[in-house]
């Protein structure tokens, strides 16, 4: 790993990987590393969280493992579970071997006892199904440990998550206790879908991203899509900044806006003045309310 020494510092290695941090992002960020505090980013969907737990990542040079959260996602998906399938067919196969180690015994009782003196090799590593979590303490140069969206799992998974972001320890009652060589790099994401517990929020450093503000948005194009020339570049974040302003289901989000100015790249359109425009929003405005509001308001009649 290589632990950025500055916010400045890790700026500049976002930067290098076109991803383009205001100050505020750039500090709590690396606070994060330095500190190996949890990192929870909130903020709607498509600024930027999940993007830079990627480049985070890349600049320490650390691998990135994510785990996707949803609705009823338990710990057999996030940490570990025994591989069933697997043991079933292993004992099926080696049918022979499993009579011949039951075959003295008399009676069920007896023969469950002889099996069971065999039991630690069918939870053994072998039969272990590492799920993310478990990785990420497993991964013996440490790791950057991504938590996306972690308001759409339940409550409970999120009290199971609070536990481990404690300890960063695992027991695993047939094999015993999995203790993180290097701590892990934690980002958290939440689009805000429901409220997180005080208790994760406590353990966490807290970053709120937004919608960019306009010259951090044009730096991110400048860099994202540097084939779009300037003028055209200016001219559609202020437009951007119009569509955001109407009350819509979901303003566009960063991504939406990159999409966008490459679609306008691709029409070969230099300027916004002319009657294509409108038909270019379905990169930006994914609802079907927002999309005729937006044609209504700003653009031009074909
Ligand atoms: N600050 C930024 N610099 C460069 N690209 C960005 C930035 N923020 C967002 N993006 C772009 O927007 C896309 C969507 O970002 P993403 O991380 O998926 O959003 P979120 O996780 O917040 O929904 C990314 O693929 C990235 O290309
Ligand atoms: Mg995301």
């Amino acid at each position: 790993m290589t632990q950025p020494d500055s916010p400045d510092t890790l700026q500049r290695q976002l930067a290098e990987q076109r991803y383009i941090a205001d100050d505020t992002v750039a500090t709590v960020a690396f606070l994060a590393i330095a500190m190996r505090r949890p990192l929870l980013i909130e903020g709607p969907a498509g600024v930027g969280k999940t993007e830079l737990a990627r480049q985070l990542a890349a600049a320490c040079e650390l691998p990135l493992i994510r785990l996707q959260c949803y609705e009823g996602l338990d710990e057999s998906k996030a940490l570990y579970e025994w591989a069933y399938a697997r043991q079933l067919l292993y004992i099926q196969l080696l049918k022979e071997k499993v009579d011949a180690l039951t075959d003295g015994a008399t009676g069920l009782r007896e023969a469950i006892e002889a099996l069971a003196r065999h039991e630690d090799a069918f939870f053994s590593e072998r039969f272990l199904l590492h799920r993310p979590l478990l990785q990420a303490l497993q991964t013996p140069e440490g790791a950057v440990l991504l938590i996306d969206e972690v308001d759409k799992s339940d409550p409970e998974f999120e009290a199971f998550l609070l536990e481990f972001l404690a300890d960063f320890a695992v027991t695993i009652p047939e094999l015993g206790t999995v203790r993180a060589a290097t701590p892990p790099v934690v980002v958290l994401t939440s689009n805000d879908q429901r409220d997180l517990s005080d208790a994760l929020k406590r353990r966490c450093l807290y970053l709120y991203i937004d919608y960019p503000a306009p010259e951090l948005e044009e730096s991110i194009i400048a860099a994202r899509v540097p084939e779009a020339g300037e003028s055209l570049r200016r001219e559609a974040m202020a437009f951007i900044r119009e569509v955001r302003a109407l009350d819509l289901r979901k303003p566009p989000g960063i991504s939406e806006s990159i999409d966008w100015v490459r679609s306008l790249g691709a029409l070969k359109l230099e300027t916004l003045a002319g009657p294509r425009l409108r038909y270019t929003l379905s990169a930006l405005l994914k609802h079907h309310g927002d999309l005729r509001r937006a044609i209504d308001a700003l653009t031009p009649a074909p």
